[in-house]
C-alpha cells in the first residue's frame, strides 16, 4: 500500500521582530492586553516588496534540502496562502518560476488557517492514487502588508505575522508510517465572521476611492465568535479523530495546532485530556501565521531535535471559512 511520508520540512520568517509595544506606538493597545489575551509576544513582518512567494520559496529550498532532493524532482506544487502575491493568477505559479522548474501543475489551496491540512490531504491523495511521488505543499503568508493598523483594526492587526513553510511529502510502502488519516470541514455559515472583501465581485469595480477609504480593505473578525467556535470544534475534533483511529489520548505524543491564540490551545488540551506539554505552540514569537503555522511549528521542533522519527502526531486546525481538519501522521 502506497501512502504520503514527510521527507522533507523548511520554514522561512522574515528577520524583521515586531514586538507588543512597537505596535503600542501605531495605535492603541498593550503589551499586557496582546499577552493575556492572545499569548503573543511578537512577531515577524517582511520588508515592503517582499512578497509571499519570495517566504515560499526560501521555505522549499530549506524543506529540499533537509528531503536531500532537488526542485526538478517535484512532481507537483501545492500552495496554500490568503495573502497572495496576486489576486491571479495563483502563487505558486510564481514559486515554480522561482525554484526554476517548468510544467509541473501547481494548484493553490485558499482555506486560511486550515489550508496546509487541506493542503497535505490533496497531496495524500494524490500520491496514494499514484498520480504523483513527490509533492512539495506550502504555506506562505504576508500579513503586514494587509493589516490596518489604526484603533479600528487593533482586534486583528495585533494577532498576525508573517512566514513561510514547506514540506516535501513522497510516497512511501511503509504502513505504519506518514500521513495516517485526514478530516476536513467547513461551515460557510459563519464565513463573514472572519472575512476581508477586497475582490467583492458583486460591485463593480472591485475597487474604488470610496472603498479604499473605508473598511473594506481590511479584515473583520468576529472575536468571540471565532473563539468560542474554535473551541468547541476543535475539542471535538480531537475526540472524533482518535476515536476513528481507536486511539487513546496519551498514544498522542505531540498535539500541533494551528497557532491563533495561546488560550484556544490551552482550552482544548484541557477539555481534550491531553496534557499541555503536548501541545506544541509557538505563537509567543511568530503570532498568527495562518497557512504557515502547521510547518512552521513542524519545522522548529524537528529541527530542534524535540520531535522525533517515529513519534505519532496529531495535526489540528481551526479558521475562516469557518473550516477546520485534522491529521494523523506517523512522523
Ligand atoms: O485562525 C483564526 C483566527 N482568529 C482567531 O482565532 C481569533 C479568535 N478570537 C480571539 O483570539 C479573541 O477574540 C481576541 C484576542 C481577538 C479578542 O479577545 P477578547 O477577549 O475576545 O476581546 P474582545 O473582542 O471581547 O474585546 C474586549 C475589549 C474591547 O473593549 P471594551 O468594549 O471592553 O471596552 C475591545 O475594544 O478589548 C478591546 N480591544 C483591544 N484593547 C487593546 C480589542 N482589541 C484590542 C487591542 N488592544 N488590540
Amino acid at each position: 500500500m502506497i501512502r504520503a511520508t514527510i521527507r522533507g520540512i523548511g520554514s522561512y520568517v522574515p528577520p524583521k521582530v515586531v514586538t507588543n509595544d512597537d505596535l503600542a506606538k501605531l495605535f492603541t493597545t498593550s503589551n499586557e492586553w496582546i499577552q493575556t489575551r492572545t499569548g503573543i509576544e511578537e512577531r515577524r513582518f517582511a520588508d515592503e516588496g517582499t512578497l509571499c512567494s519570495d517566504l515560499a520559496l526560501e521555505a522549499s529550498r530549506r524543506a529540499l534540502e533537509d528531503a536531500a532532493m532537488s526542485a526538478s524532482d517535484v512532481d507537483f506544487i501545492i500552495f496554500a496562502t490568503l495573502s497572495p502575491d496576486h489576486h491571479f493568477p495563483g502563487t505558486g505559479c510564481y514559486l515554480q518560476k522561482k525554484l526554476g522548474v517548468r510544467h509541473i501543475g501547481c494548484m493553490d489551496v485558499r482555506n486560511q488557517c486550515t489550508g496546509f491540512l487541506y493542503s497535505m490531504t490533496v497531496a495524500d491523495a494524490l500520491i496514494r492514487a499514484g498520480t504523483y511521488k513527490n509533492i512539495l505543499v506550502v504555506g506562505s503568508e504576508i500579513h503586514s502588508s494587509a493589516l490596518d493598523f489604526s484603533d479600528r483594526g487593533r482586534d486583528v492587526a495585533v494577532l498576525f505575522g508573517d512566514a513561510a513553510g514547506a514540506a516535501v511529502f513522497t510516497a512511501c510502502e511503509t504502513l505504519d508510517q506518514g500521513v495516517l488519516y485526514t478530516e476536513l470541514h467547513a461551515d460557510g455559515e459563519f464565513a463573514k465572521a472572519l472575512h476581508m472583501d477586497v475582490w467583492d465581485i458583486s460591485r463593480k469595480p472591485y475597487l474604488s476611492q470610496e472603498s479604499i477609504g473605508g473598511k473594506e480593505i481590511w479584515p473583520h473578525m468576529d472575536g468571540r465568535t471565532v473563539f468560542k467556535h474554535a473551541v468547541t470544534r476543535l475539542v471535538e475534533l480531537v475526540h472524533h479523530t482518535l476515536k476513528k483511529n481507536g486511539l487513546r489520548p496519551d498514544e498522542i505524543k505531540y498535539v500541533i495546532p494551528h497557532q491563533a491564540n495561546l488560550r484556544i490551545n490551552q482550552m482544548v488540551a484541557e477539555k481534550s485530556n491531553i496534557p499541555p506539554e503536548r501541545f506544541l505552540n509557538n505563537i509567543q514569537k511568530y503570532g498568527n501565521t495562518t497557512a504557515a503555522s502547521i510547518p512552521l511549528l513542524l519545522d522548529e521542533n524537528y529541527r530542534s531535535g524535540k520531535l522525533q522519527r517515529g513519534d505519532l502526531i496529531l495535526l489540528i486546525a481551526f479558521g475562516s471559512g469557518f473550516t477546520w481538519g485534522s491529521a494523523l501522521v506517523r512522523w
